[in-house]
């Protein structure tokens, strides 16, 4: 019989990031993330990553949206909405500082434990990313990031102490935020996230980039192996940011070069799903002359700790041509990118395609017949409060509800095996790209603006009650 309905335990929720909501950048023993120097900025201009934190510039992740502080009543809203599950990360500075202490900070650990806490009471499930673009900055200052193979210790002791310290709060694991971001080399602000590494600043900036991918991986499948011995049923799985390339003609040049593009990120999830790496990677490397270290270890470490699941975000498709001298614009930063006529760009340039979320699901349930997680979807609006003060934020239901359509006819006419589904920024955040307050994502309403004015006060806006019936209705109802 065909599948009528998602699943009854399908997972509806809502995701963020710990240094885009909360703030505390200096409480409870915390230490100094890469994201606490990084200034604000804004479309069109670029953060930049301080020599600590300096005098002049403003940091907006200092006091993100304080949720340090406001997580049960944030929470409560959560559960009001119908949450089933709630995508979060753990800041590594939270439970080692500086990184490369052997002992963990116990304020930070209890404060997680409040939190999951505060969720399974309202019967939502925590699912947490335990790398999103937020490690020590002391790791970046005196070992250089994740080129450095102490770093794979290092993040491997952080974990197996979170892994086990929740071992009965959390079942839902996911290694590194958009792993795939990096591969974009020549755009500081996605190496310096990901790994603490700015590619350009080195000789050989692409080989350095795969090194850092290397080291990430072996730690990724690290910890399945080890997660899976602490608690057999952990689901741990890996994590990309999902842009699906198309050619811009069907002139065979173009859809070759979309291939190869598409190559250029799938080796991302293919060592994490299918723990080896593809020939297409190894073969560009010898072309290219690239050394990557390795240890001999590895190979089996590789093999041995596959991920059980792929979340990815998707909020954009993008199309390439062959023979194009232009790099794409500096956000997607895609070789031979050019505009597709065919789809709405929103007023940061992120093309508008909500058929492209059904593709992807379908050719990346093909390519790895595993489950998928679609950990991030959203739209980042300026949202302009009515006479009365609330949000009638048209736009975005009309984002979600035709993506989450297309999600739809993936799982039920086409058969994809997916677990959930949690649009990004669920309550306003910092943006990542631009460190904006007013790039806002959420059902619910942060008063902060981008010129340091606001209450912090929380209010629902018209896209609240609308996901709450989504979720009451499994999706029936958009
Ligand atoms: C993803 C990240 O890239 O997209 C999030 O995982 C980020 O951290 C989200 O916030 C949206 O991007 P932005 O720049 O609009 O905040």
């Amino acid at each position: 019989m065909t599948q009528q309905q998602f699943p009854q335990d399908f997972l509806w929720g809502g995701a963020v990031a710990a240094h885009q909501v909360e703030g505390g950048w200096d409480q409870g023993g915390k230490g100094i993330s890469i994201c606490d120097v990084l200034s604000g900025g804004s479309h069109g201009v670029d953060r930049v990553m301080t020599d600590g934190v300096q005098p002049g510039y403003s940091y907006p992740n200092h006091e993100a949206v304080d949720f340090y502080h406001r997580y049960k009543e944030d929470v409560a809203l959560f559960a009001e909405m119908g949450f089933k599950c709630f995508r979060t990360s753990i800041a590594w500075t939270r439970i080692f500082p500086n990184g490369d202490e052997l002992e963990p900070n116990e304020a930070g650990l209890q404060f997680y434990d409040d939190l999951f806490d505060e969720l399974l009471k309202h019967g939502i499930e925590p699912v947490i990313t335990l790398s999103h673009f937020e490690m020590p900055w002391h790791l970046v200052k005196q070992y250089g990031g994740w080129l450095n193979r102490k770093v794979v210790d290092f993040f491997v002791r952080f974990s197996e102490v979170v892994l086990r310290r929740y071992q009965h709060k959390v079942k839902y694991w996911m290694t590194f935020n958009e792993i795939n971001n990096q591969r974009t080399w020549n755009y500081p602000l996605f190496g310096y996230c990901c790994s603490g590494v700015v590619f350009t600043d080195h000789e050989k900036p692409e080989q350095a980039m795969y090194q850092v991918m290397h080291h990430q991986f072996v730690a990724s499948a690290k910890l399945v192996e080890l997660g899976h011995r602490i608690n057999p049923d952990f689901q741990i799985g890996c994590m990309i940011a999902m842009v699906p390339i198309y050619p811009f003609s069907c002139h065979p040049d173009d859809v070759m070069f979309a291939q190869e593009a598409m190559h250029r990120r799938y080796v991302f999830s293919d060592v994490q799903m299918r723990g080896y790496y593809p020939a297409y990677t190894l073969n560009e490397w010898a072309r290219k002359g690239y050394h990557i270290e390795m240890e001999a270890e590895d190979e089996a470490t590789l093999r041995n700790g596959c991920c059980d699941y792929i979340g990815f975000s998707y909020y954009m498709s993008n199309a390439v041509q062959a023979n194009t001298k232009g790099e794409g614009d500096s956000i997607t930063g895609f070789e031979g990118s050019v505009p597709n006529p065919h789809v709405k760009a929103s007023d940061w340039g992120w093309q508008i395609d909500p058929v492209g979320l059904r593709y992807s699901l379908n050719i990346l349930y093909e390519r790895y017949q595993k489950p998928l997680f679609i950990v991030e979807n959203g739209f980042g609006a300026i949202d302009k409060p009515n006479a009365d003060g609330f949000i009638e934020d048209d736009y975005r239901i009309d984002y979600l509800s035709a993506h989450i359509e297309q999600m739809k006819k993936a799982v039920l006419e086409d058969g994809v095996d997916l677990m959930g589904y949690t649009p990004w920024g669920c309550i306003d955040c910092v943006s990542f790209t631009t460190g904006q307050y007013n790039k806002r994502y959420g059902f619910i309403h942060v008063d902060k603006n981008d010129d340091g004015t606001g209450t912090m006060a929380r209010s629902k806006k018209k896209s609240f009650a609308w996901y709450q019936q989504v979720i009451a209705s499994n999706g029936e109802q958009l």
